[in-house]
């Protein structure tokens, strides 16, 4: 296995993840491409239920039962598709070459053992070589984060707040060096400004250590400071995907149009922003054929109601969109007319 010494690139290609239901097996992500920019922070924006936790386990081929990668690609250079990887090589991938941090990671480490035990554990079963730097390396990124890295590692997980052992996940997705890094939600238990911290500080490191990076996040507010490309993603499909600033300046998408007019931070005045109207749907609820978002789409067309929108790629924008689309189509006319 070769390693890459500058960010790898990371293309996601036709991925379906299902997941087994009463009703049978039905997708929480389905037919996403997406490609992570070597170097670039990606950010994944959506409502609970669109996908986000699932595409990020997807990255580390750690898709669990009742859950099933039924189609698809992960190509990371330097490693291959990760999703025909098993045992061993999965194994060291963890960490190693792409570290992570997943959702509810605060209640993943391990309560019998101080976090400086699980850091040593962590750096023997990737053969570590220099157990001293590894903590020189956990210290100086808990400081980084205003942790006394010290004391972090002296204690024991019911030791620290929801906050703390956030953080104290963020070290150990980075301590090993990994070249990916994929942050599923990783400030929630963080206060608005620790979290606008945190977040500048993983886009420090990123930069330093040239990453290629995922973070999903429900806060679209955050994700402008931080990303340099923004996904939205809702039913299973990315809807919307392009540079942070365009998309959050002109979103397109009818979907990430309403996300945006709810954050007053955003929409720029607080008298304008309303709260997107509807749920968003459950794997119960998607429709199988027709837009994922249409029975909350105020542009809703007959063909939305039979046919998937395909995502429309043009000058590194995209959308899946039949009245985006359309509207484009008319918008071209004229101007041939
Ligand atoms: N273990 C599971 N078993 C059944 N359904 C699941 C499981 N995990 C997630 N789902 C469903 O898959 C969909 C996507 O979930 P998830 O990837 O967690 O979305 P997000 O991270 O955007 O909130 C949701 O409808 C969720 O209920
Ligand atoms: S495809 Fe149709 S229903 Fe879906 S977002 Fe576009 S207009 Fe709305
Ligand atoms: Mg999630």
């Amino acid at each position: 296995m070769t390693s890459t010494t500058h960010a790898p690139g990371v293309r996601i290609r036709d991925l379906t993840v299902v997941y087994r239901t009463p009703a049978g097996e039905l997708p929480a992500v389905r037919g996403v491409d997406l490609e992570l920019v070597p170097g670039t922070i990606t950010g994944v924006v959506g409502e609970s239920g669109s996908g986000k936790s699932t595409l990020a386990l997807s990255l580390l081929n750690a898709v669990q039962p009742p859950g099933r990668i039924a189609a698809g690609a992960v190509e990371i250079d330097g490693l291959g598709d990760v999703l025909t990887l098993g045992g061993e090589d999965l194994r060291r991938t963890r960490g190693r070459q792409v570290g992570y941090v997943f959702q509810a990671a605060q209640n993943s480490l391990n309560p019998l053992k101080t976090i400086g035990k699980q850091l040593l554990d962590l750096g023997r079963s990737h053969d570590v070589a220099d157990p001293r730097a590894l903590v020189r390396d956990a210290k100086v990124l808990l400081a980084r984060m205003g942790l006394d890295g010290g004391r972090v590692l002296d204690s024991y997980q019911h030791e620290l707040s929801g906050g703390m052992r956030q953080r104290v996940g963020i070290m150990l997705a980075l301590v090993l060096n990994a070249k990916v890094v994929v942050l599923d939600e990783p400030t929630t238990a963080l206060d608005m400004i620790t979290q606008a911290t945190i977040l500048r500080i993983i886009r420090e490191v990123h930069e330093e250590r040239e990453l290629t990076t995922l973070v999903i996040t429900h806060d679209v507010g955050a994700i402008a400071e931080v990303a340099d490309g923004l996904a939205v993603m809702y039913g299973g499909r990315i809807v919307e995907h392009g540079p942070v600033r365009k998309v959050l300046a002109t979103p397109r998408h009818p979907y990430t149009q309403g996300l945006i007019r709810a954050i007053p931070r955003l929409s720029g005045d607080i008298s304008l922003a309303r709260a997107l109207p509807g749920r968003p749907p459950t794997l119960g609820t998607l429709p199988a054929q027709g837009c994922v978002f249409r029975e909350r789409c105020e542009r809703r067309l007959a063909v939305c109601d039979t046919d998937d929108p395909v995502v429309i790629t043009r000058n590194g924008r995209s959308v899946a969109c039949h009245a985006v689309e359309r509207a484009a189509a008319v918008a071209m006319r004229k101007e041939y007319a």
